[in-house]
């Protein structure tokens, strides 16, 4: 099978071994979180991680990007560290460490160990295949937009310089949102859909990583797929996707929710079709009346 067979599949197997069919430099981004050490008990669960990122990075084009989402378990009192060693790993095969993103939950499971602050993020580590050639950067508002200030520290993190300028004056109403999202977890109708997977992530990360690092008729893959909420999210952005899961059960509600999804978005579309025929007539005969 070539690779362009795969887009817009949902593909049962080791994502090791799909991922040898698929030609080199072929995926825009990469959307996945694993599975985090023995966290959670998956179906079938078998996870050669070092030979996972060597395949990510030979098939991910030159300036393409890989999302990974990590935690670590907690072992005898002490953090296993796994997340790091993956990300030092990815370095030395040779992504750059574009980013240490954070993912906080608003509704994290509460805690019964009184010890430790309660565990309320995860990692995003954002790889990226030399230069990143796509950022559709996420806007917000500036706290002090308007406002004629004396003086703002800058960084240029690439130069690692640190000045203190009058740069904006006034400063600007919107500015790039930090590296630290948010998303309640598990509770929108969207996310509802992937009931029945343990440890699927919101659509809405999705949608902003998607949003970021692609542009329409881009490819978006998730090698260990779970529920499908990448290749969902990937699917209604207008971009192809391919995932892969190792589970039978979960590539059956990955390919459903797709379907579903698809079927909806049809089905508003024929309706909003509909609506603007209707205006149109209304118009028409307003039109011929007068
Ligand atoms: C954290 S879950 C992914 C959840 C997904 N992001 C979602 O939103 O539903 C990790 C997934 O990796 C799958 N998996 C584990 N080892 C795999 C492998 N070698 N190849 C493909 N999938 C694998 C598991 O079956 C599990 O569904």
């Amino acid at each position: 099978m070539s690779s362009k067979s795969k887009v817009n599949q949902i593909i049962e197997g080791n994502c090791v071994e799909v991922m040898k069919d698929f030609e080199s430099d072929f995926i825009d981004l990469t959307v996945t979180s694993p599975p985090y050490d023995d966290l959670r008990n998956y179906k079938g669960f078998v996870f050669p991680f070092q030979q996972i990122a060597q395949e990510l990075c030979r098939i991910t084009k030159p300036g393409g990007v890989v999302v990974w989402i990590v935690n670590d378990a907690t072992i005898q009192g002490s953090e296993t560290g796994t997340s790091f060693t993956q990300a030092l790993y990815f370095k030395e095969i040779g992504f750059n460490l574009h980013d240490t993103m954070i993912f906080r939950k608003r509704n994290p499971i509460p805690q019964i160990y009184r010890k430790r602050y309660n565990n309320e993020f995860e990692f995003m580590f954002v790889f990226s295949k030399g230069v990143v050639k796509t950022h559709n950067p996420i806007m917000v508002d500036c706290v002090h937009a308007g406002l004629e200030l004396n003086g703002t520290t800058y960084k240029n993190f690439s130069k690692n310089i640190q000045t203190r300028e009058k740069l904006a004056k006034p400063v600007k109403d919107k500015k790039i949102k930090g590296n630290i999202w948010e998303y309640v977890v598990g509770k929108k109708q969207e996310d509802q859909e992937a009931k029945g997977h343990p440890a699927p992530f919101p659509c809405e990360l999705a949608r902003d990583h998607i949003n970021s690092w692609t542009n329409k008729g881009d490819i978006v893959f998730d090698p260990m797929c779970g529920s499908g909420t990448t290749c969902r999210v990937a699917a209604e952005s207008n971009r192809k996707y391919i995932g892969i899961d190792i589970s039978h059960e979960y590539v059956e509600i990955a390919k459903k929710r797709i379907k579903n999804n698809e079927m909806q978005l049809r089905m508003i579309l024929e309706e909003e079709k509909a609506a603007y025929k209707k205006n149109r007539l209304k118009k028409t005969r307003v039109k011929s009346k007068a």
